[in-house]
């Protein structure tokens, strides 16, 4: 253990995150984050997600197309707001509690949405839709290689002009990182149900503006469990090329979904972008 833990993760390697997003009990802990309207964790604010969803049926052409498509949809936050505005809504997510909310409060409530357990990073292909949305940061966290793969999926689900919206972390709150290593005990937190010992590292890579953090999870009867994210900030130029690359055109570039402006101090870079090629 200790072996393990001296040495550094490796910034270059794959990080297979689904652990995380399937873990039995820290999926339960993510879903009641989300549920949580005025806790930014899992998901937004629920006061931002409804001022996105406005902003978003409000400033793109949504008549004449059908359907959306919620990737990472978590318990379903967007797409039951977005079913009010667009015939068909479907949802997809990793996360069996997360799931399972969204699919209760649809049958529930009568919402036209369907939602689909799988992981975006292995589906082969996407269903046919009009508008494809990736909310709170999914895309800056794969891999340079994931990333081009998931965007060529997206591509070849719409039709040119089809939308897809999506935010990253720019590049000022990358500025705001530090290197670091922390640690701290929990009773019973979010890691865990038992207590457990928390060792936290930040790993930054200045070059490519990506952070590694690295969590390990070490429980009284020593079992342990490591976690890893990588997230990259981006800026606007960076994230232009790669749509442009992809076959997509920007419409909007903004500070957040909920319309504000792009500046030097936004967190995040929000786009609305359409496809404006087919790629092979
Ligand atoms: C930060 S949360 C955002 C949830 C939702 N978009 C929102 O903003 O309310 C990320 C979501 O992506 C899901 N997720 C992560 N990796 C995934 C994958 N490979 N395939 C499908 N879903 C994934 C997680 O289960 C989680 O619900």
């Amino acid at each position: 253990m200790f072996h393990t833990i001296a040495k550094d993760p490796d910034f270059n390697s794959e990080i297979n995150e689904s652990d995380f997003w399937t873990d039995e009990y820290i999926s339960e802990m993510i879903l009641k984050q989300q549920l949580d309207p005025s806790y930014e964790g899992g998901s937004r604010l629920h006061s931002e997600i409804i001022d996105s969803v406005d902003f978003i049926t409000s400033n793109i052409k949504i008549s004449g197309f059908e359907t959306l498509l919620d990737l990472g949809c978590g318990p379903g936050l967007y797409s039951s707001l977005f079913c009010k505005h667009v015939n068909n809504v479907i949802g997809i997510d990793i996360s069996k509690p997360s799931l399972n909310y969204a699919l209760t409060k649809a049958k529930n409530e009568r919402l036209n949405i369907e939602y689909i357990l799988g992981n975006i990073n292995e589906m082969n292909a996407f269903p046919k839709a009009d508008i494809v949305l990736l909310v709170y940061s999914i895309f800056g966290c794969l891999s340079c290689e994931k990333r081009k793969e998931l965007i060529i999926k997206i591509n070849k689900c719409l039709p040119i002009n089809g939308y897809f919206i999506f935010d990253v972390f720019s590049e000022n709150s990358f500025n705001n990182q530090l290197e670091r290593r922390y640690w701290s005990i929990e009773e019973k937190g979010f890691w865990s149900p038992l207590s457990y010992l928390l060792l936290k590292q930040t790993i930054i890579n200045s070059l490519q503006k990506e952070v590694l953090n690295r969590y390990i999870v070490i429980e009284e009867s020593l079992k342990f469990k490591t976690f890893l994210f990588k997230e990259k900030y981006f800026n606007l130029l960076e994230v232009n090329n790669l749509l442009n690359a992809f076959g997509f055109t920007i419409d909007l570039s903004l500070g957040s979904l909920t319309g504000i402006p792009l500046s030097k101090t936004t967190k995040d870079i929000a786009i609305i972008a359409r496809k404006s090629s087919n790629i092979s």
